[in-house]
C-alpha cells in the first residue's frame, strides 16, 4: 500500500496542465455503447474509475484499449446487459451503463447500488425517468431490472437536478420512439459535454446546460471521435491549494466559464485570480479572510470543492460557515481537519469551521476522493510532516496529484507502507 507524505510550508509555483474531466470520461464512457463500431476518446486521464469503467464495458462485450490518452471503444457487439455488484460497490458512475443498455438491447440488470460513505445516494430519480419513458423495472434480492421492447419519449420533471438521472435519461432517450422534455434537468458542464457527444453521434439535443432539455429520439447511432472537457474540479483543487499555501500559479487550459463559484470565493478570502488565454493564474494573498460557503448544483458552488475549500478556511481570518446541500454525510475530512488542528463544528449540515493561526502535521485518512484531496492540500498548510494514508480514493479522480504538486514546488512524495500499519485505521468505502 502507498501512502503520501507532506513536508508542509512550500508556496506553490510555476504552471500546471489540467487533464480531462473525470465526470465527463466516465458518462460518455457509457455512452459509446448506444453506437455499433468502434468510439475514439481524447484527453483520458489515467484514472481508477476509468479503468474500473473499461472493464466494466469490457465485462458487457465491449472492447476498451487506451494508447497514450487515447481510449479505443468498440461496441459492436454487446454480449451482456448486466452489471455485477463488484463494479457497482467499487464505483457508484457504473449505473451509467443502465440507459444505453436499456436503450440497445431492450434490457439492463444492474446491482443495487450500496450506501456509501457520503451519504445513501439512491437512485430513484434515474428509474422514475425510465419508467416514464415505457421501462418495467423490478427489483429482486439486491438486482434491480429494467425492460423495454421499445422506448418511448415523455416528459420528465426530476424532483432533484441529479447529474447522473440527467445524464441516464438523455442516453436512452437518445434512441427512444419520439421526444423526451427533462424539467429541472441538472446543468453541468459535464451534461453539456455528454450531449455535444450525443449530438455528434446523431442525437438530436437542445438546452443542455440548462434546466429544461429536449431530446427527440433517433433510430440510430454512429460512433465518433471527441475530446473530452479539462476537469474543473481538479483546476479549482490546484487553485484553492495555491490560495492556501501562498505562492502564484498558473492553471493551464482551466475553462474560466466552468469555475466562476470557485473563482468567486477565492476572491472573496482575498486571493488575486487573473483571467489569461491559456488559463486563470492564481496568486495568494495571505492573510485570507473567512468566508461562507453552501453548496449546490451548478452553478452554485460545487459540492466537489467543499472539502478542499474548507481545507483552506481552516487558517483562514475569522469564522466561515461552509453549509453541504447536495450530499447528506459529506463532512468526514472534518475529523481529520481537527487532527491537524483546525477548530471546526458540525451543526447539521453546516460545519462552523474558525480560523487558527496554523495546521500542524499529523497522521490523517482519505476517506472519499475529494476529503482526500483536502488532506492533501492541509498538509501543504501546515507545519512539519503530515502522512496521508487511504491514497487510493485519491487514485480514483485525480491523475498524478503528487507529480503535478512536485511540478509547483510542494515537498510531497508517495512511499510504501505495510499494510498491517494501514489496518489500524478503518476503511471506509466511498464512490464519488
Ligand atoms: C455526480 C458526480 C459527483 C458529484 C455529484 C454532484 C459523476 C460521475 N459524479 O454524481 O462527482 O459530486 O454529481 O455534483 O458525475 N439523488 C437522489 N436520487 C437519484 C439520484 C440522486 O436522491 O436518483 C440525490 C443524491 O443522493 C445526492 C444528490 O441527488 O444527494 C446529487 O446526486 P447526483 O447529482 O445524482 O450525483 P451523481 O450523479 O451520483
Amino acid at each position: 500500500m502507498e501512502k503520501i507524505m507532506i513536508e508542509g510550508g512550500t508556496p506553490l509555483e510555476g504552471s500546471v496542465r489540467i487533464s480531462g474531466a473525470k465526470n465527463s470520461v466516465l458518462p460518455v464512457m457509457a455512452a459509446s455503447i448506444l453506437a455499433s463500431g468502434e468510439t475514439v476518446l481524447r484527453e483520458i486521464p489515467d484514472l481508477a474509475d476509468v479503468r474500473t469503467m473499461c472493464e466494466l464495458l469490457k465485462n458487457l462485450g465491449g472492447i476498451c484499449r487506451r494508447e497514450g490518452d487515447v481510449l479505443h471503444i468498440d461496441f459492436s457487439d454487446v454480449a451482456s446487459s448486466e452489471a455485477p455488484y463488484e463494479f457497482m460497490r467499487r464505483m457508484r458512475a457504473s449505473i451509467l451503463v443502465m440507459g444505453p443498455l436499456l436503450a440497445r438491447t431492450g434490457y439492463a440488470k444492474m446491482s443495487m447500488p450500496g450506501g456509501c460513505a457520503i451519504g445513501a445516494r439512491p437512485i430513484d430519480l434515474h428509474l422514475k425517468g425510465l419508467a416514464a419513458m415505457g421501462a418495467d423495472i423490478k427489483k429482486d434480492h439486491g438486482w434491480i431490472t429494467v425492460r423495454a421492447k421499445k422506448l418511448a419519449g415523455a416528459r420528465i420533471y426530476l424532483d432533484f437536478p441529479s447529474v447522473g438521472a440527467t445524464e441516464n435519461i438523455m442516453m436512452a432517450a437518445s434512441l427512444a420512439e419520439g421526444i423526451t422534455i427533462i424539467e429541472n434537468a441538472a446543468e453541468e458542464p459535464e451534461i453539456v459535454d455528454l450531449a455535444n457527444f450525443l449530438n455528434s453521434m446523431g442525437s438530436r439535443i437542445t438546452g443542455a446546460g440548462t434546466n429544461i432539455i429536449r431530446i427527440e429520439g433517433v433510430k440510430e447511432l454512429k460512433p465518433v471521435q471527441h475530446t473530452v472537457i479539462p476537469d474543473r474540479i481538479e483546476a479549482g483543487t490546484f487553485m484553492v491549494a495555491a490560495a492556501a499555501c501562498g505562492g502564484d500559479i498558473l492553471v493551464e487550459n482551466a475553462i474560466i466559464d466552468h469555475l466562476k463559484p470557485v473563482m468567486a470565493k477565492l476572491r472573496e478570502a482575498g486571493a488575486v485570480i487573473e483571467e489569461k488565454n491559456s488559463g486563470l493564474r492564481v496568486v495568494s494573498n495571505p492573510p485570507l479572510k473567512a468566508v461562507d460557503v453552501k453548496t449546490l448544483p451548478y452553478p452554485g458552488f460545487p459540492t466537489d470543492m467543499q472539502a478542499q475549500m474548507m481545507a483552506l478556511l481552516t487558517t483562514a481570518r475569522g469564522t466561515s460557515v461552509v453549509t453541504e446541500t447536495v450530499f447528506e454525510n459529506r463532512f468526514m475530512h472534518v475529523n481529520e481537519l481537527k487532527r491537524m488542528g483546525a477548530d471546526i463544528i458540525i451543526e447539521g449540515h453546516s460545519a462552523v469551521v474558525k480560523g487558527v493561526p496554523f495546521l500542524t502535521g499529523a497522521q490523517v485518512k482519505a476517506t472519499d476522493l475529494r476529503a482526500g484531496a483536502a488532506l492533501v492540500i492541509a498538509g501543504m498548510m501546515a507545519k512539519n510532516t503530515t502522512e496521508v494514508t487511504g491514497v487510493e480514493h485519491i487514485d480514483r479522480g485525480y491523475e498524478d496529484l503528487v507529480g503535478k504538486l512536485r511540478g509547483l514546488g510542494a515537498k510531497i512524495w508517495r512511499e510504501k507502507f505495510e499494510e498491517d500499519e494501514g489496518k489500524i485505521q478503518d476503511t471506509a468505502e466511498a464512490k464519488l
